[in-house]
């Protein structure tokens, strides 16, 4: 039975298609809300329907422009918790700022615990989330976190295509344990690559491949593709140790800089990606496959709202 009065879904400018998905999954309509900047570079958000003691979930992937998507999303907490809804959970299917989450230099900040302080403090009551950079960061939220993983479906799209012979390969210690898990389902064997990140740049260098990748079809999965540089290294030391094809997958398309292009022109056949953050026409390269996590995230919320296990839905 659910805990809450009606289901509401709102959304922000940074995703509307993956909020409309989610909302045709669940087989309800998007709630009417306007968010908009003024002349003043001021942002503005309007919830125009009665939300008091809903249960209101808020879609916002903070993508690119990182910050304004930020403020949409806290002013828009704001906005439901004035207007009395009865819970409010934060929809943030690409929580940027993760790899900001140790001091790992003097004098630097953890961007991503002050991203979660502003997301509490603005009033939400829960957080629901998909492959955060690092698990640790649910940790910095003090309200529950549920995140959602894209592994088995896109262990799955690889196992439909009945690619053989494979290695599935982290591009870094970061990754292992989806590599790892990655490769249990498709049972195939696992390889890590060491990466080196050159100072704060997106420059990398990729070296030794740990494991055997000779004469295997390779498979790259990570967690983002920012500019491109790991999966480009990855596929470099893939290839200097003997590896035919190079297939990839990951499962937020930041795609920042010259990604598309480097992409385009590297020795990868296929870059599987989600849609948890949008693509712009501009950045839709010919190799690049969009899977949608509309559905997960619809049975997500449908399970948070009735109070049903978010963790059943994975075993
Ligand atoms: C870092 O540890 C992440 O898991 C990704 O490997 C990284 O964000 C990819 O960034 P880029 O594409 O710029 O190398």
């Amino acid at each position: 039975m659910p805990t809450f009065e009606d289901l509401k879904v709102f959304t922000g400018n940074a995703n509307p298609r993956l909020a409309e998905d989610i909302c045709a999954y669940l087989g309800i309509s998007l709630g009417a809300c306007e968010v908009f900047k003024f002349s003043n570079d001021n942002t503005f958000v309007r919830i125009l329907e009665n939300i008091r003691e809903r249960d209101v979930f808020l879609v916002q992937p903070i993508a690119a422009p990182v910050n304004d998507h930020i403020m949409e999303l806290l002013i828009m907490i704001d906005a439901a918790r004035r207007a009395s809804a009865g819970r409010i959970t934060a929809v943030v299917p690409y929580y940027a700022y993760g790899r900001s989450d140790k001091k790992d230099q003097p004098r630097v900040p953890i961007t991503a615990r002050l991203v979660a302080n502003l997301i509490s403090v603005a009033g939400a009551d829960r957080l629901l989330t998909v492959d955060l950079h690092a698990g640790q960061i649910q940790g910095f939220f003090n309200i529950p976190v549920d995140e959602l993983t894209t592994v088995p479906m896109l262990a799955n799209y690889y196992a439909d295509k009945g690619l053989t012979n494979l290695v599935v390969t982290a591009p870094d210690v970061g990754a292992a344990e989806r590599a790892d898990d990655t490769s249990k389902i498709l049972d195939m064997p696992f390889a890590i690559v060491e990466k080196h990140r050159i100072g704060n740049e997106d420059r990398v260098e990729s070296a030794n491949v740990i494991g055997d990748v000779e004469g295997k079809t390779a498979l790259i999965v990570d967690d983002e593709i920012g500019s491109g540089g790991t999966v480009i290294a990855t596929a470099q030391a893939l290839k200097k140790n003997g590896a035919g094809d190079i297939y990839c997958c990951v499962t937020h398309p930041v795609l920042s800089g010259r990604a598309v292009e480097v992409i385009e022109n590297s020795e990868i056949k296929e870059l599987v990606v989600t849609d948890t953050l949008p693509i712009p026409p501009e950045k839709m390269g010919s190799k690049i496959k969009v899977l949608s996590v509309a559905a997960t995230l619809g049975e997500a919320i449908h399970r948070i709202h009735s109070g049903m296990s978010v963790g059943a839905m994975f075993e």
